[in-house]
């Protein structure tokens, strides 16, 4: 591991540009930023797609056809969830965003932990939805749930529950907010994230063009690395708090 001072240089050495009160900074994290939490990414090695096939586990048809083995797959996530922390990637970008004015930092998070809201994040926007509540298939009702679940859970109105997620054909959250943001934001990092699954794969290259300066941080070189203007390849928990130190420094020196 680097040791900061070494980490800032770095980022000085390739002229990150600096940050001041009024960049808007726009943040995408992948399941690489919650890797060093002990969370299993999905396409590394020992990653979930590898044990599970998507059609299987992540699809409304999979739901449809077999609920139980969806919950099967769900619940076991459900229980790892509460085993796990923030690290000091997730604590470095809460850390900034406590510096920053509001509404001058997102974090668009296709992960459906709660690792960023834990670290101290506010404005967390979960694409992909979050692992905790659940919704009813028949009445649609949303419900907050931290329990341990074993099998199939059901509403009070008698409808089966689903994990409150995006699958795979299902649209995402909030893309008219994440499009505004991709439009205004002055910066736009991504961390952990393999750059293989639209639309958020798709944010690079339109903040891109929108005219923000584009960052990246990731183990390895994800698919669309060319659109980035800066690449640091390792962990997010060992480039993330030097990258913010160095964005720190400048402001503190505005
Ligand atoms: P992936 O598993 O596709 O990619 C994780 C990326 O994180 C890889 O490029 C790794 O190199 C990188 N990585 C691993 N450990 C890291 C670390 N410590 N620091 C930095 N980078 C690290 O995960 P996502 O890109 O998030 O969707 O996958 C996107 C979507 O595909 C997920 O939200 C999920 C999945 O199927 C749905 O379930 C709808």
């Amino acid at each position: 591991m680097m040791p900061e001072s070494e980490v800032v240089k770095m980022f000085e050495s390739k002229q990150i540009p600096l940050i001041g009160p009024d960049t808007r900074l726009l943040v995408l994290s992948g399941a690489g930023i919650s890797a060093e939490s002990g969370i299993r990414t999905f396409r590394d090695s020992g990653g979930f797609w590898e044990e599970y096939r998507v059609e299987d586990v992540a699809t409304p048809e999979a739901f449809e056809r077999d609920p139980e083995v969806v919950w099967r797959f769900y619940n076991e996530r459900r229980r790892q969830a509460r085993d796990v922390r923030p690290n000091p990637a997730h604590m470095a970008l809460a850390r900034l965003e406590e510096r920053l004015p509001k509404g001058n930092f997102t974090v668009v998070t296709q992960n459906v932990d709660s690792l960023h809201d834990l670290a101290g994040s506010k404005e967390v926007l979960h694409m992909h939805g979050r692992i905790d509540p659940l919704r009813c298939v028949e009445c649609s009702e949303i419900s907050e749930n931290m329990e341990h679940l074993d099998g199939i859970p059901y509403c009070g109105c008698g409808g089966m529950l689903r994990p409150h997620i995006v699958w795979f054909g299902e649209m995402p959250m909030y893309l008219d907010e994440i499009n505004n943001l991709l439009y205004g934001c002055d910066i736009f990092l991504a961390v952990g994230t393999s750059g293989l699954v639209y639309p958020a794969a798709g944010f690079l290259q339109t903040a891109a063009a929108a005219g923000a300066k584009t960052v990246g941080v990731n183990l390895d070189a994800p698919a669309n690395v060319s659109y980035f203007d800066y690449f640091f390849q390792g962990r997010a928990g060992e480039i993330l708090p030097g990258l913010v130190d160095y964005w720190l420094e400048g402001l503190q020196s505005d």
